[in-house]
């Protein structure tokens, strides 16, 4: 993988199991790699209002492709996603039957750490949810590297990924009606989340990064996801598929944040 040498056993071993565990859930349908469906519809209409027509545009992590597959629909652009997960790729060309697009897509396997592009190829580069499944903070780094590399000057990489101190303040408000602390990373689902230190992420950004557009939170969708919902059915366990969720997703599309809380954010960077 890309430029880190030496890598240590562990790291390794921890990547063959995403590697497993993505390619186990490639059949799992349009959702596959997001269970929280209603927050990836958040994701996908937050991504797009930096999307336009006339561009060319690679999701790096795209898996199953649903969100790249969502663009494409509405822009006339041209897509490329890849994927570390061949039986991923495999499944997004197949959900791409059911798509009308506007523009283009290609699906490839690919390594976010080893860009297999020329410099400057792309106007847009897409993140969402991928570089929180690095194991290490040097593949994360050689990752944002890689795509400014493959990035035009004055483009934009629209970064969704996990942010530690979203996850923090949503805990915090948590506490306070005697709800349990969400972890950074639950054992039988996202063991391998490595969600970011916003200041030390930002930090490194700026020096592959000319500028720092915006931070979209959806703090509104977390508020009633993660605390509204969990109370008013406790104590049960709140199910992504409640009406609630729906409501929240409806809500959030108008009004974006409450309280910048979440343990994602959209970092919109400017080459
Ligand atoms: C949480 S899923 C998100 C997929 C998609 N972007 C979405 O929004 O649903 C993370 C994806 O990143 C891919 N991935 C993880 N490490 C990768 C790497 N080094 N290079 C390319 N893809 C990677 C996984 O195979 C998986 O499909």
């Amino acid at each position: 993988m890309g430029e880190v040498d030496y890598m240590d056993d562990e790291i390794r071993k921890t990547i063959s199991e995403i590697q497993e565990y993505y390619k186990k859930r490639a059949n799992d349908g349009k959702y596959a790699t997001s269970p929280d469906f209603n927050l990836r519809e958040v994701e996908i209409h937050y991504l797009s209002q930096w999307l336009n027509d006339g561009k060319k545009i690679l999701d790096v992590g795209c898996g199953n492709g649903y969100s790249t597959l969502s663009h494409a629909a509405r822009f006339n652009s041209c897509f490329v996603g890849i994927d570390f997960v061949p039986e991923i790729i495999q499944s997004a060309n197949e959900l791409k039957n059911q798509f009308k697009l506007l523009g283009s897509v290609d699906f490839k396997n690919g390594d976010v750490t080893d860009l297999r592009f020329e410099n400057e190829s792309f106007d847009i580069v897409i993140s969402e949810r991928c570089l929180l499944n690095l194991p290490a903070k040097d593949l994360q780094w050689t990752a944002i590297k890689e795509i400014s590399r493959v990035l035009k000057k004055g483009g934009h990489y629209l970064m969704l990924e996990g942010s530690l101190q979203g996850l923090h303040k949503m805990n915090d408000i948590r506490e306070k009606f005697d709800l349990e602390p969400i972890p950074e990373a639950e054992k039988s689902y996202n063991w391998f989340s490595n969600k970011f230190d916003e200041d030390e992420m930002l930090s490194y950004s700026k020096q592959h990064f000319s500028s720092l557009e915006t931070i979209q939170r959806f703090g509104m969708y977390f508020f009633i996801s993660r605390v509204i919902h969990p109370l008013l059915v406790s104590p049960d366990q709140p199910k992504y598929d409640a009406r609630i969720n729906e409501i929240a997703k409806n809500i959030c599309l108008q009004i974006p944040d409450f309280e910048n809380i979440g343990h994602e954010a959209l970092y919109v960077h400017k080459k």
